[in-house]
This record gives C-alpha cells, structure tokens and sequence, in this order.
C-alpha cells in the first residue's frame, strides 16, 4: 500500500503492508471528522474532529520534554520515520523542507518534528544531525521503546523491524499528520503527495489560502 515504505520489495511481505495500509486507511476515514455537510478542501484527508492523534510526550533532540502544547501558535507536522531509513524519511523531510518554503513568509508558523520509531539505534545527536540537514528549524523527537510504542498507538502509526541479514530495518507509516496553530488535528496527508499539495492544505489552515 502506497501509504507504507517499501524498503523491500518481497511479494509477500507487500501484500501484507497492502492489507495494513488499506486497514489504516480505512480507520482513518472511519475517524475522520463529523464535518461532512460541506467536502473539504483540504488535498489530504480531513480529520478535523477526529478522536486519536490527540498529541505525545516525548523528549526533543535537546534534551527537553516536549507535548504538542510546547508548539502552540503554529501549524505542527509530526512525521514518524527513522534516521537510517535509505528513502521515505529523507525524501517526506525533504518535502517538508520544500513546503516551508512554499509558505514563503508563513513558513516561520509552520513546525516540523520528526519522532523516531527506531529509539534503540536514534541517539538525540544523530536525530539532530538529521532533522536539521533538511532544515535547521526542524526537532527530532524520541522516547525510550515503550513511549515510542505508546506515541505510535495513539497516532494509529504502523512500525516493524525487518531483518537485514545481521541488522535490521523498518517499515512504517508514512503520513504526515498536521495540526493547527491551536493545536487540534485537521489534515492528514500522505507519502505520494506533493510538496505543492502539503502547502495549499497549510495555507488553509494557517488562514492564508
Ligand atoms: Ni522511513
């Protein structure tokens, strides 16, 4: 399913990712708000309203705790990957680089943080080093196995280590999930989408359109 990374490419294995995102999608929907009197604008899927991705505690790559609140007053996209991840991370903060930059001045109100999924191998330092290879505004966000476990849950987020010979590496969820600058969840978008179609959502809910 286009909304999981494909770091293999075993039949198998993407018939079962096919079956996990058509399930996510389909809760997604199934969550989505109860707005449906007029169709959204949104280029994403609509979520205001929606009853999960309700927020996180985690730790920033600095060393601070950080919930959702500590980014009030901005547009947040939360994206959950892995430094060591060879295509879908570096190519989703990539974009999300380029959407920042597609605000133009309104860039500023947008926050971008990036929660590991791979806490055993990222170190705060190397989720610093990364996020901010892309932007220097960017924060990578970890907690230790159980926490991550825990965020992951509450943003209905798929993770799974796969083995690679004598290391390993993960699938994931690859949506962005995007919230207004008064902290509640309102569009979640998804891996095959433009940086053009991330910033016409974010320009809708910055008030901007
Ligand atoms: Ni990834």
């Amino acid at each position: 399913m286009a909304s999981l990374t494909q770091h293999q490419a075993m039949p198998r294995r993407a018939m079962i990712r096919t079956t996990a995102g058509a399930a996510l999608a389909l809760s997604l929907w199934s969550l989505a708000g109860c707005n449906n009197e007029k169709p959204s604008q949104f280029r994403g899927i609509d979520v205001s309203g929606a009853n999960y991705a309700k927020g996180f505690t985690l730790t920033d790559h600095d060393g601070s705790e950080r919930t959702l609140q500590d980014y009030a007053n901005k547009a947040v996209l939360i994206f959950f990957g892995f430094t060591q991840c060879p295509d879908v991370c570096p190519t989703a903060l990539a974009r999300a680089a380029e959407v920042k930059r597609l605000l133009g001045p309104d860039g500023d109100k947008l926050q971008v943080l990036f929660v590991t999924v791979d806490p055993e191998r990222d170190t705060p330092e190397m989720l610093k080093s990364y996020t901010q290879t892309f932007d220097p505004s960017f924060v990578g966000l970890y907690g230790d196995a159980e926490r991550i476990a825990e965020v992951a849950r509450e943003y209905k987020v798929y993770y799974k280590k796969v083995p690679t010979g004598s290391s390993y590496t993960l699938d994931h969820t690859a949506l962005s999930y995007v919230y207004d600058p008064q902290g509640k969840l309102r569009v979640v978008l998804r891996h095959e989408q433009t940086a053009e179609d991330y910033a016409a959502d974010l320009k809708l809910i910055l008030g901007n359109a």
